[in-house]
């Protein structure tokens, strides 16, 4: 096949050609650590959703390759690579800021600067960089991620800017190295891309058409994972539950669990994104019947107003929602459900609103991403002329939020008094005396233990609910 005129070799061939580059890379790095007395470091800067984490993840892999080590907290990078996101206007103009405070003062020797994801696959970002950021050396995209060792040689060699973005998605490349931010929990692509075009979304003008990586593959990469130690799984696809209908399976989501649950060493599998749209009785069998399928689900609803719901393109109804939760709920007694919603899409009134309200309150979900509606050039619902105004929005969202609040709260304090499962993640951020990790509904637990037990799963009894965590300890 070929992409932008160039032609895609076998993806094995692909990334051959990168490791190449690394070596060459390898060598630069290591004459300038003889010479500079130093190792060369990386800081990676993430913004966005998981898929862009796992991105950061296999930039970080391919650094490691070529001899970079991670920065220190604050310290100066020799190289800094923004991986970037675009989903809402927010998302943007944190990023600008944070490129903008990096430019160095006239005469100053400087960090080489890297940016890559979502927002680079739209043709004005670029300009704006290639113009009024000219302290940016190199720019790439979500479609060429693989080809940054033969883009930073080009850097290195030539002293000068590179831009390379591709347009079209190619294969999928496989054999990327990853240097995984945890040691326990490991993120997995099924799906790259979405062919859905909800309305207001960018997704699939910046990731391209739904693509679904090979089974084999996909089972071989989490083969590893367990050999390696990691006892949790989180597949990843904008609508994972779509995986393997590109290439002419059926009911390739589900059959792709089953094959999975098999695979020994592995504790826990979680998956996201759910779309209503493709959410199968199979799938809900497989839910019912795997073990090592976690009780949660994230299950995006977006609007409770069929109407709105249709300006969105989403394909579901608000009865077939709350239809399909009640399903899952009979099959999964215990599942937690967390969504996405998004208030003041053009045209909501008072009356849609409240179809939103209604569906929080009869599902109860165990906690909600609300977004305020921000307008996507490019997308069909930017067209739209019945823009909510900001004020009306801001105000439906505190609505939102309170009520979510105090469902979330509900469902917390219930915990208070109960042994659950906890996998070890390590110790808590917040604080250094306890250690965390989180129950198969997806909970944050932070909880007191004698002895590190990362990796194993442990009975905790919760002591306290938190608004957005639980503390606990051990239970003996
Ligand atoms: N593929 C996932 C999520 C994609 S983006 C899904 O289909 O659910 C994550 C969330 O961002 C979306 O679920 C939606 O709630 C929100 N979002 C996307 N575009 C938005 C926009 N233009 N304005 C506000 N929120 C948006
Ligand atoms: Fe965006 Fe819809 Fe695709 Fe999710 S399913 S990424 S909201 S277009
Ligand atoms: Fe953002 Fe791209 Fe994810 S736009 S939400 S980083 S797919």
């Amino acid at each position: 096949m070929s992409v932008n005129g160039r032609i895609i070799e076998k993806t094995d061939d692909i990334m051959q050609k990168q490791f190449l580059y690394i070596e060459k890379i390898k060598e630069i790095i290591a004459e300038k650590t003889a010479i500079d007395k130093k190792q060369s470091t990386y800081d990676l800067r993430v913004y966005g959703c998981q898929m862009n984490e796992h991105d950061a993840e296999k930039l970080a892999g391919m650094l490691e390759e070529m001899g970079y080590v991670k920065a220190g907290e604050g310290e100066p990078a020799d190289i800094v690579i923004f991986e970037t996101c675009c989903v809402r206007e927010n998302a943007e103009e944190k990023i600008y800021g944070h490129l903008g405070s990096l430019k160095p003062p006239t005469g100053k020797s400087k960090s080489i600067i890297a940016i890559t994801g979502c927002m680079m696959q739209q043709p004005h970002v670029v300009e704006k960089i290639r113009k009024s950021y000219t302290h940016v050396d190199i720019v790439f995209g979500t479609h060429n991620l693989h080809t940054f060792p033969e883009l930073l040689y080009k850097r290195l060699t030539t002293g000068k800017r590179v831009f390379d973005i591709w347009d079209a998605e190619g294969d999928t490349v496989e054999g990327l190295p990853a240097a995984r931010a945890d040691r326990v929990k490991a993120w997995v692509n099924i799906v790259l891309g979405c062919s859905n075009f909800c309305s207001y979304c960018i997704v699939p003008y910046v990731r391209g058409r739904e693509r679904s990586r090979r089974k084999e593959d996909i089972i071989s990469e989490v083969e590893k994972l367990a050999e390696l130690g990691y006892k949790e799984i989180t597949l990843l696809g904008q609508n994972v539950n779509s995986y393997g209908n590109d290439l002419g399976m059926k009911d390739g989501f589900a059959s792709l669990l089953y094959a999975l649950n098999d695979i020994n060493g592995i504790e826990r599998i979680r998956f996201m994104t759910s779309h209503p749209k493709d959410l199968s009785d199979s799938l809900i069998t497989a839910m019912k019947e795997l073990p090592l399928l976690c009780e949660h689900l994230h299950l995006p609803f977006q609007s409770g107003s069929t109407r709105i719901l249709k300006e969105m393109n989403r394909k579901y109804t608000k009865e077939q929602y709350l239809g399909l939760i009640d399903k899952v709920r009979a099959a999964v007694p215990d599942i937690a459900f967390t969504t996405d919603i998004i208030v003041g899409f053009p045209g909501e009134t008072e009356e849609d609103f409240m179809h939103t309200l209604d569906v929080v309150e009869k599902v109860r979900f165990d906690q909600a991403f609300t977004f305020l509606y921000s307008i996507r050039t490019g997308t069909r619902a930017a067209t739209l002329e019945n823009q909510v105004p900001e004020d009306v929005k801001k105000e439906r969202f505190g609505r939102l939020l309170e009520l979510q609040n105090a469902i979330t709260n509900e469902i917390n304090l219930k915990y208070e008094g109960k042994s659950v499962e906890v996998l070890v993640e390590g110790k808590s951020r917040q604080n250094s005396e306890m250690y965390t990790g989180r129950t198969r509904q997806h909970k944050l637990v932070n909880f007191s233990c004698d002895s590190d037990l990362t990796g194993q799963l442990v009975n905790v009894e919760i002591i306290k609910a938190w608004p957005f965590w639980l503390e606990g300890k051990v239970a003996k």
